[in-house]
């Protein structure tokens, strides 16, 4: 596991609120190893929700890089930015964020889609990545016919489906009871570890910890 598949150096970033500027990350240093799972905690407030936005690229450091694979990311377009995330990286957010007009295959083919790939192949994958969630019977349901379980299931196939480097999930059990938590903690896991894909979960559920191979911590904008 030697090889970095996400490096982040230097990351500062404030935030100007009228005349007042919150500092919220203030020299970030983070590198994750192929196949590695890293934990975020922190208290509220400590910045770990902006720092996944700045290793995803949704938003620019102040100072500082980010790079994914051997590219980096704060230096791409805004195009080139949209390829890298699309090709190299997955996101589960707390909510599902699944579009409600789309069946679960569609959704989980969206990405490959977006990506180019063709509707048949893009289908084929899509389906291969639901039956590994558990979901194969419920291709064509949509969100609003989903349990929540089930639809954080869909999203984490949706982050799966192009083989990422880099999985970044911000509470992605935050929202499950706990029996559902740690069944769709312990599918991340499974995946992770069959497909050499590295995750960064922010979470405040401590009984998930055990599972991660490294847990770093955000205190006064830097990790610890
Ligand atoms: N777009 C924004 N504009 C202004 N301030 C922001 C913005 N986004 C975040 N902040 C501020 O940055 C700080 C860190 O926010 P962030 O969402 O990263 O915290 P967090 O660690 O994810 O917290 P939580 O555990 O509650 O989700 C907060 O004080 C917040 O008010
Ligand atoms: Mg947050």
């Amino acid at each position: 596991m030697s090889e970095f598949v996400l490096r982040a150096v230097g990351l500062e970033k404030a935030f100007s609120q009228g005349p007042d500027s919150v500092t919220v990350l203030t020299g970030v240093e983070l590198s994750v190893a192929r196949g590695e799972r890293v934990a975020v905690i922190g208290r509220s407030g400590s910045g770990k929700s902006t720092l996944l936005h700045l290793l995803g690229g949704l938003d620019e450091p102040d100072a500082g890089e980010v790079w994914v694979g051997s590219e980096s990311i704060t230096a791409a377009s805004p195009a080139q930015r949209a390829m890298l995330r699309n090709r190299h990286m997955g996101f589960v957010y707390q909510l599902h964020h699944l579009l409600p007009e789309f069946s679960a295959l569609e959704n989980v083919a969206m990405p490959l889609r977006l990506g180019g790939v063709s509707s048949k192949a893009a289908s084929e994958q899509a389906r291969e990545m639901l039956a590994a969630v558990g979901l194969e019977p419920r291709l064509r349901h949509r969100p609003a016919a989903l349990s929540g379980g089930e639809r954080q299931r869909v999203a984490v196939a949706r982050a799966l489906v192009g083989n990422p480097l880099v999985v970044l999930a911000d509470e992605p059990t935050g929202n499950l009871d706990s029996d559902n938590a740690r069944s769709v903690f312990d599918l991340m896991c499974r995946l992770s570890d069959e497909r050499g894909i590295s995750f960064v979960i922010v979470t405040h559920d401590d009984s998930m910890l055990d599972s991660m191979h490294r847990v770093v911590s955000l205190v006064d904008g830097k990790i610890r």
